[in-house]
């Protein structure tokens, strides 16, 4: 098979013939139809990573169809079926927080940006039909860290107002539109005037340019007082959003695309009992509920880009430049 594999720490990406992998006792063979990329794969590409594994085929969304079930398997799946993966493995028991063993799908296990992966089966999600394979292979990591974000660690409400920083992001993206279906005021940030059109079109009430100063105090006059903050960027910018938020507010971080924070007002955030809170990925559970919520919804992913496999370097480079607005995918 192909795959699209990283040589060597810091070494050029480049697609590979493999072999195709078997699956053991609860694995199954998934034959990709897509598989989207993320921050992570192109921070693992620089060496930007902990615990970087070499040579491994990176990718951790990925949708296809089931091709072969490991022996002795008692599943409720079988052969043809379309799946969706859920990208990590080991969450654990609790719903707060994944267990020291989880990994996420792409490093150190080989990834989705080949034509075939084997995956646990309590990985495969039934692929919401109305969807498109880009769509769908859109879906697991964007989606599933904006809805923990958002709902389960921003607790949004109905009728909030919401804050979304860099909404050229993948993540981004899915907040908003998870935000504009739970009718939530949203405004966004972003480097880039014609984003933030983007970002209008999809139903944002306003946008800002956070390489300009002024931009909060632009975004207090006009949003008044937020009450969920979804910052994927950190950085500099990350202590005066603390600003921004109402009493009681949350602000809920997810990356740290912009480095790390400077400066923290430690008064604002005890004295207005501000909820200042990590999320990463989310559970097998989130992920259930992600899917039902976008079914329910009829919400669709937004895909900027589609490469075929052979690609895969050019869409690295693609995330490297961060030019997308929403994902950036593979066609298999
Ligand atoms: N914790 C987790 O589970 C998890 C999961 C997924 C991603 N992440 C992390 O979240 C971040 C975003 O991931 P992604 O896949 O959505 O990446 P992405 O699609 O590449 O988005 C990156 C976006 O960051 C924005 N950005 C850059 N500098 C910024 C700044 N100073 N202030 C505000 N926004 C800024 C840019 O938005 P504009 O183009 O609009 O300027 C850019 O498009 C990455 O750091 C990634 O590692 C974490």
């Amino acid at each position: 098979m192909k795959g699209l594999v990283i040589p060597a720490v810091k070494a050029e990406v480049e697609v590979q013939e493999l072999a195709t992998p078997i699956p053991e006792q609860n694995e199954v063979l998934v034959k990709l139809k897509a598989a989207s990329l993320n921050r992570r794969d192109y921070w693992i590409t620089q060496g930007l990573y902990p615990k970087i594994v070499t040579p491994v085929v990176l990718g951790s969304d990925g949708a296809g169809t089931i091709e072969s079930i490991g022996n002795d398997n008692e599943t409720r799946w079988k052969t043809s079926d379309e799946v969706v993966i859920y990208p990590a493995t080991n969450w654990g028991v609790q719903e707060s927080a994944q267990s020291d063993d989880f990994e996420v799908l792409g490093m150190p296990q080989n990834g989705t940006f080949a034509e075939y992966v084997t995956v646990a089966i309590d990985q495969l999600f039934p692929k919401p039909t109305y969807l498109s394979w880009a769509e769908t292979a859109s879906i697991p990591v964007a989606g599933i860290t904006a809805y923990r974000a958002a709902m389960v660690q921003g607790k949004l409400q109905s009728g909030q107002t919401v804050l979304i920083t860099g909404i050229g992001g993948g993540v981004a993206v899915f907040a908003l539109q998870l935000a504009l279906a739970m009718k939530a005021t949203v405004y966004v940030t972003s480097s880039k005037e014609s984003k933030i059109e983007q970002a209008k079109a999809l139903g944002a009430k306003g946008g800002y340019l956070y390489t300009r100063p002024e931009w909060g105090k632009e975004c207090l006059k006009e949003a008044g007082p937020i009450d969920v903050i979804i910052d994927g960027a950190g950085g500099k910018g990350y202590g005066d959003l603390v600003s921004l938020l109402k009493p009681g507010g949350h602000l809920v971080n997810y990356g740290s695309t912009a480095g790390k924070p400077e400066k923290l007002d430690l008064f604002k955030i005890f004295w207005r009992q501000l909820h200042l809170v990590g999320s990463t990925l989310g559970s097998p559970a989130d992920f259930g509920n992600l899917l039902k919520f976008m079914t329910d919804h009829q919400l669709r992913p937004i895909v900027d880009l589609i490469h075929p496999l052979d690609k895969g370097p050019e869409a690295i480079a693609a995330m490297r430049d961060a030019e997308q607005f929403g994902k950036v995918t593979l066609e298999i």
